[in-house]
């Protein structure tokens, strides 16, 4: 089933990093987790324990098959322990200099042959593959939160990037059980530039009152087949997370981005979302 890559190293143990981290064990890959520091891998290494006992005890996988997929990884805070993967995913935070500085520190210590993911949702892979001296080696790998679950990966190409590297992150992702999508290096790339022309467009719809959120975030629902509204969305992806996406394309893309401004005062007021208990609606 495998390809000819064995090993895949996940740079960042974070929201996606772990789900990343599952699904390339689970695929046979020996993969090995690094951050920061042991105990944010080592918290990672809980949530992945946690969603293997969840899928045991719902009869998924037997115990053994989950134990075989803890055994396939490994932890570490040191990023030199991913210089002997084939192919290294990163999944650190969305700001360009920290995936540059990354991405030329995993350059200069991994093997020439490895290949280097981004799971970036909408920074330029050609930009980010400029930090390195492979080029034709980096691509991106975007994954959905959450990523055990959501289908679909877009594959965004780099101005450079091989037929070898895109042909072997094609199998990879097929591997982990999703469906790739491979697109060109171009801002959101296909999915979150789509979703935030409507997500903008419901800011503007806020402030000019056009109907309750609720009612809009029903007609979604109801008239599209979307499992939540955007502003049922804005609160669970995170209000600061969804402005600063929008922001991105607003400046790669022009004005059409141009978020509405009540948002940006819930935003001022720190009302982010679920996360902070309170967004466009309420939480307990
Ligand atoms: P997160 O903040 O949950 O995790 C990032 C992790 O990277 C943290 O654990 C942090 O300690 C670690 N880190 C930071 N700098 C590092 C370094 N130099 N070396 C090693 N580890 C480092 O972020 P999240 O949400 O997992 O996002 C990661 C990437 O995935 C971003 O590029 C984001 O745009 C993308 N993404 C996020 C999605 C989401 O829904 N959260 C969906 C799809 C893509």
């Amino acid at each position: 089933m495998l390809s000819q890559e064995k090993t895949i190293g996940v740079l960042g143990a974070g929201l996606m990093g772990h789900g990343i981290t599952l699904l390339a064990a689970k695929a046979g890959y020996k993969t090995t987790m690094v951050d920061q520091s042991e105990e944010i891998v080592e918290k990672a290494m809980q949530i992945i324990k946690k969603n293997l006992r969840h899928e045991v005890n719902s009869n998924k996988i037997t115990e053994t098959i989950a134990e075989n997929i803890s055994n396939c990884i490994t932890l570490s805070s040191q990023v030199e322990d991913l210089q002997f993967c084939d192919v290294v995913i990163e999944a650190i935070p969305e700001v360009l200099t920290l995936k540059k500085d990354a991405f030329s520190l995993l350059d200069k210590i991994c093997k020439p042959s490895t290949i280097l993911a981004t799971n970036t949702s909408q920074l330029s892979i050609s930009e980010i593959a400029s930090a390195t001296q492979r080029v034709n080696q980096v691509i991106g790998m975007h994954f959905f939160y959450p990523a055990q679950i959501m289908q679909l990966v877009e594959i965004p190409l780099g101005e450079h990037t091989s037929q070898e590297t895109r042909d072997s992150i094609v199998n990879i992702a097929k591997n982990m059980g999703k469906s790739p999508i491979v697109c060109k290096d171009s801002p959101g790339f296909i999915v979150n530039r789509l979703l935030a022309g409507m997500m903008v467009e419901a800011t503007r719809m806020y402030d000019e009152q056009v109907a309750s959120i609720e009612d809009i975030d029903r007609a979604i629902k109801l008239g599209l087949g979307h499992p939540m509204g955007p502003y049922e969305l804005f609160d669970f992806s995170g209000i600061d997370t969804m402005v600063r996406a929008a922001d991105g394309l607003r400046d790669a893309l022009g004005e059409r981005f141009l978020l509405g401004t009540g948002i940006r005062s819930k935003m001022r007021a720190g009302d982010l979302g679920r996360k902070t208990g309170k967004g466009f609606y309420t939480y307990e």
